[in-house]
């Protein structure tokens, strides 16, 4: 079959023929129509990830055809049985598992999910990571209440938009911060009720201004701007944070965090069960996932580059023939 392979560190993919997918246990074979770019598929390229194996076949998001039946795949594997922390052996598609940037993959039969009956394949495949992380963020670890008020950092992300579209669908009201003004405009004429720029030095004191305070932050940077979330979370409100984008966090006031009785929730992707109910969400609230662009499997090296420049908002995803 044909696949974008990563032979070394800081090497292009090769578009190229590889072995078809060697089936073991419950799995089946699916025939990909889409795969869609996260993050970690960028810093695995560039060496920023651990225990990197070669040849890798990346790519954690995919939908496609099993038989007659239109799917989308669960990102992850082995979860475990508790669902407050996955397993020593949960692992992500994509890296050891070869993944979906791929016109095949090999994958665990219960791992497959119908596809959201509204969506097209880009857009389904555009879903897993993003969408699953953001679900356990919002619902499980934050446990978001319809009316509450949400701020999601650094809107241009992947999970960033997908948080915001189902905060919005909740019936919250939505802020934004993100490092391109033109991006809060587009995240307004989806809904946010207003955003600040994280650049600035003041953008905590310009949300304060816009929404009072915040009951819930859903945040996936880290670094110096943290500390000023405790500026704007309400009392008793919930920060969550699943990413470390600007490094390490200085300056946090533990007075700030225990006079107002808050707390800041750790989060990473989610279980089968929360996967399942996140397509429910999508469904009943027909949400459709934000493409940014869509580049040709073999163009590949295009999307990897593109996702590194950081200019898109919402997904890069492949189209696979
Ligand atoms: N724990 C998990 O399960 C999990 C899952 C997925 C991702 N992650 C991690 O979460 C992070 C984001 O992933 P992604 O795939 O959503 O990212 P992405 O699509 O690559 O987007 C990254 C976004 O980060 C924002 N950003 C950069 N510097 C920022 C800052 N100082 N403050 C606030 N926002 C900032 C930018 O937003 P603007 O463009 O709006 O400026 C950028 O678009 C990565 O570190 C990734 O590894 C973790």
């Amino acid at each position: 079959m044909k696949a974008l392979v990563l032979w070394g560190l800081k090497e292009p993919l090769v578009y190229q023929d590889f072995t078809d997918p060697i089936l073991a246990g419950d799995e089946v074979i699916v025939e990909l129509k889409a795969a869609a770019l996260n993050r970690r598929d960028f810093y695995i390229t560039r060496g920023m990830y651990p225990g990197i194996v070669f040849p890798a076949v990346l790519g954690s998001d995919g939908a496609g055809m099993y038989k007659d039946r239109e799917v989308v795949l669960y990102p992850a594997a082995d979860w475990g049985g508790d669902p407050a922390c996955q397993s020593s052996a949960f692992k992500i598609l994509g890296m050891p598992d070869h993944g979906c940037f791929a016109r095949q993959i090999g994958i665990r039969y219960h791992y497959l999910f119908n596809k959201p009956a509204h969506l097209t394949m880009q857009q389904a495949a555009a879903l897993p990571l993003a969408g699953l992380t953001a679900y356990r963020a919002l619902f499980t670890r934050a446990r978001l209440q319809p009316g509450e008020k949400v701020l999601v950092s650094g809107i241009g992300g992947g999970v960033a938009l997908q948080a915001f579209q189902f905060a919005h669908a909740l019936g919250c009201e939505v802020y934004v911060t993100s490092g391109d003004a033109g991006k809060i405009e587009k995240a307004k004429e989806m809904g946010a009720m207003g955003g600040a720029n994280y650049r600035d030095e003041d953008f905590a004191r310009q949300l304060k201004g816009m929404a009072g305070g915040f009951d819930v932050i859903i945040d996936s940077a880290g670094g110096e701007g943290f500390a000023k979330f405790l500026d704007v979370i309400n009392p008793g409100g919930r920060i969550v944070v699943y990413g470390g984008t600007a490094g390490k966090i200085p300056n946090l006031s533990p007075q700030r965090l225990f006079w107002k009785q808050a707390s800041i929730l750790g989060s990473t992707m989610g279980t089968v069960e929360e996967f399942k109910k996140m397509l429910d969400f999508i469904s009943e609230h027909r949400i459709v996932p934000v493409v940014d662009s869509v580049y040709k499997l073999e163009d590949g090296n295009q999307a990897i580059e593109k996702l590194g420049k950081g200019g898109q908002f919402g997904k890069i995803v492949l189209e696979i023939e």
